[in-house]
């Protein structure tokens, strides 16, 4: 099971949360190829990774030919296990220059700055992509087939294309009919709607994908992998996470996240996660409250202790 790149979720604190639970392949958040040349701040902090995390993809996106093979070079010296290209992204202002899902207008484009990064690098190079710019232009098959003959070590496609962007429901059928060409070998994971230890088994037994690539579902629920494993084993569902594992992974992620970016950026950006942890406890909303709003760890790891005391024994469902 791979966790997918998702901007402003999968930094390096959420990504060695999802290893802990049992996220077998974790990847960055994408970072842009022109912004990292000019050295933008944000940019290289992307690049940061934790020995523990490995493997480890860090993913680009761009379009110039040059500013990528560039930017293979300036990710290379953070050592990641695998570089992974965004051929994906829908939003407009990534697409309108030609990167992300708006090279699947240019298939030759894609197929040729794939095969210069490959030799660029010693770095297995992977893809994750959609199935098409629009559902009239759906090519997955003889693109994914190109992609590996000119090195793509792996390649995840999201069963969505472009026009789509997150809506209606993703289309596995296309992926297993990359897996299904006999001309393929390298690992096909499919992405795209995994929110449930059912649907992952069914993406692995139904479809035949080598793996799923999970985003939404792990948001705020990094157990959600270790509920996958746990069903893929048992054939049962996990109960879910207690408070006090809940309580340990907030402690945990907001100490990494103020080792990583310093106290206040730390305190700041681990907010947004609580809510989440905590998803389901009645009349928290004072608690909550307290969490978001304290701007030093040390209130925020009281508030934390305070709440381990208050709902102690409280049985998720
Ligand atoms: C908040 C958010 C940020 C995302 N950022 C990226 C990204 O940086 N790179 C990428 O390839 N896909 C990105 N995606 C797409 C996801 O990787 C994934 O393809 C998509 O969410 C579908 O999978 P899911 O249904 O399991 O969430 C993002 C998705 C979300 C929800």
């Amino acid at each position: 099971m791979l966790l997918a790149p998702m901007e402003d979720v999968s930094d390096p604190p959420f990504r060695a949360l999802c290893k802990d639970q049992g996220a077998d392949v974790v990847y960055t958040e994408f970072i842009s190829s022109e912004g990292l040349i000019r050295d933008a701040a944000k940019s290289m902090m992307k690049l940061d990774i934790y020995q523990k995390e490995r493997p480890v993809g860090i993913q680009i996106f761009g379009a110039v030919l040059e500013s990528m093979l560039q930017t293979v070079e300036i990710v290379e010296r953070s050592k990641p296990d695998i570089i992974d290209i965004n051929f994906g992204c829908p939003v407009k202002k990534v697409v309108s220059k030609g990167a992300g899902a708006g090279i699947l207008k240019d298939i030759d484009l894609m197929v040729s700055l794939t095969a210069a990064m490959v030799k660029h690098t010693n770095l297995p190079i992977t893809v994750k992509t959609r199935l098409g710019w629009d559902q009239d232009s759906i090519r997955i098959v003889e693109v994914a087939e190109r992609l590996q003959d000119v090195g793509a070590k792996a390649i995840s496609i999201h069963g969505r294309t472009r026009s789509q962007m997150y809506k209606g429901e993703a289309d596995w059928a296309p992926i297993a009919d990359v897996k299904n060409n006999s001309r393929m070998h390298i690992p096909v994971f499919g992405n795209g709607d995994v929110n449930t230890p059912e649907k992952a088994m069914e993406m692995r037994d139904k479809y035949g994908l080598d793996g799923a690539m999970i985003g939404r579902a792990s948001i705020g629920y990094p157990w959600f992998f270790r509920e996958v494993k746990h069903y893929f084993k048992t054939g049962e569902h996990m109960a879910p996470p207690t408070l006090e594992e809940r309580i340990e992974a907030a402690r945990k992620h907001l100490q990494m996240a103020i080792d990583w970016k310093g106290e206040k950026l730390g305190v700041f950006e681990t907010r947004r996660h609580y809510t989440n942890y905590f998803k389901g406890i009645p009349h928290f909303k004072e608690y909550r409250s307290k969490l978001v709003t304290s701007d030093h760890s040390v209130d925020v790891f009281a508030v934390l202790d305070e709440i381990e005391k208050e709902f102690s024994g409280y049985e998720f469902i």
